[in-house]
């Protein structure tokens, strides 16, 4: 079919979570790990849209709102015979329409980053995604007066609290859609929160993420809580761009797998600490 042609037969509607599995479909196609059932979550707690050819889905984009000044973009793929056809274009045109006002965020791969520099994106940082085999992990130490302890739905609150200091957004349904699909361990100092990390399925086998915490000594704390006793368990995790967590995730099997640019249109949010956002719950999402 030519160019023309294709675009002219593209059909933009909103996605639903029966798109999952169309969703999953294209995320192979292009050499992602997303299973069906994470991009079940993605759409859930989101907003976004397909486009179809034919009946058949052929691209997708998906976008979530932080309240009403920011949201982020992301799991936007166009299908290998349908790209270069302006098919991304129209649907991140699509995407930032719904959106209207806000400053959104996305993490950029090298596919997409041209397309999203012409829509008004600006790099300002870089996400470096670690994975592997886990090998041997000690359980970490915690000093004195320092305590780790799972946390349920009842902890939300503090969860909500560190999250937005360390991200500058208010997160509750990612956080709470999270905490009901993996588990989450809280680190407490002198009795007050001061930072978490949570586990969960996702891809081809287990992610660390979000790991928010204070300190570099903090967030290793929180990522080697879950290693620990895993030898040989596929695990990831996302962070910021930090050299130290990242030698520290290599020399435990977690080698780098490729890094992401981090891109905003309009204002980043202002986090005000102490907590920090060292690992993301995944790309898309932040
Ligand atoms: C990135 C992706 C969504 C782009 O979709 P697409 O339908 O192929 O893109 P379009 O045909 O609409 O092209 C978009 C614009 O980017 C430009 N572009 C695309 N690839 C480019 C490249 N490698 N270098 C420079 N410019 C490029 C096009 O010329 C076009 O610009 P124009 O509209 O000003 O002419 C698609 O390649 C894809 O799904 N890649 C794999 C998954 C991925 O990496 N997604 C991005 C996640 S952040």
């Amino acid at each position: 079919m030519s160019i023309s042609l294709m675009q002219e037969a593209t059909a933009f509607r909103e996605i639903a979570t029966s798109d999952a599995s169309a969703c999953a479909a294209l995320a192979r196609a292009v050499g992602w790990p997303h299973r069906a059932e994470d991009c079940e979550m993605a759409i859930a707690l989101g907003h976004g849209r397909v486009a179809t050819l034919a009946g058949e889905v052929v691209a997708v984009g998906l976008w979530w709102p932080y309240g009403d000044s920011h949201a982020t973009v992301g799991m936007i793929i166009v299908s290998p015979e349908h790209q270069g056809a302006g098919i991304g274009r129209r649907l991140v045109q699509e995407l930032l329409a719904q959106a209207e006002e806000r400053s959104l965020m996305l993490n950029a791969t090298a596919a997409g980053q041209p397309l999203y520099e012409r829509l008004g994106f600006v790099a300002w940082g870089e996400v470096c995604q670690h994975h592997g085999e886990v090998q041997d992990v000690a359980a970490p130490t915690l000093a004195e007066g320092t305590a780790l302890r799972a946390a349920t739905a009842a902890d939300l609150p503090q969860l909500k609290r560190l999250d937005q200091a360390a991200s500058g957004l208010p997160r509750e349904a990612l956080l709470a859609s999270l905490l009901e699909r993996g588990e989450c361990v809280l680190l407490e100092r002198g009795g007050r929160a001061v930072g978490f990390s949570i586990l969960r399925r996702f891809g081809r086998g287990l992610v660390v993420g979000p790991v928010i915490a204070e300190d570099d000594g903090d967030a290793r704390t929180l990522v080697a809580h879950w290693l620990h006793g895993r030898r040989g368990q596929f695990i990831r995790v996302d962070i910021r761009a930090n050299a130290a967590l990242a030698r520290w995730l290599i020399d435990h099997g977690l080698g780098p797998a490729g890094s992401v640019v981090a891109m905003v249109r309009g204002t980043l949010p202002v986090a005000h600490g102490p907590a920090r956002l060292y690992g993301l719950s995944n790309q898309a999402l932040g």
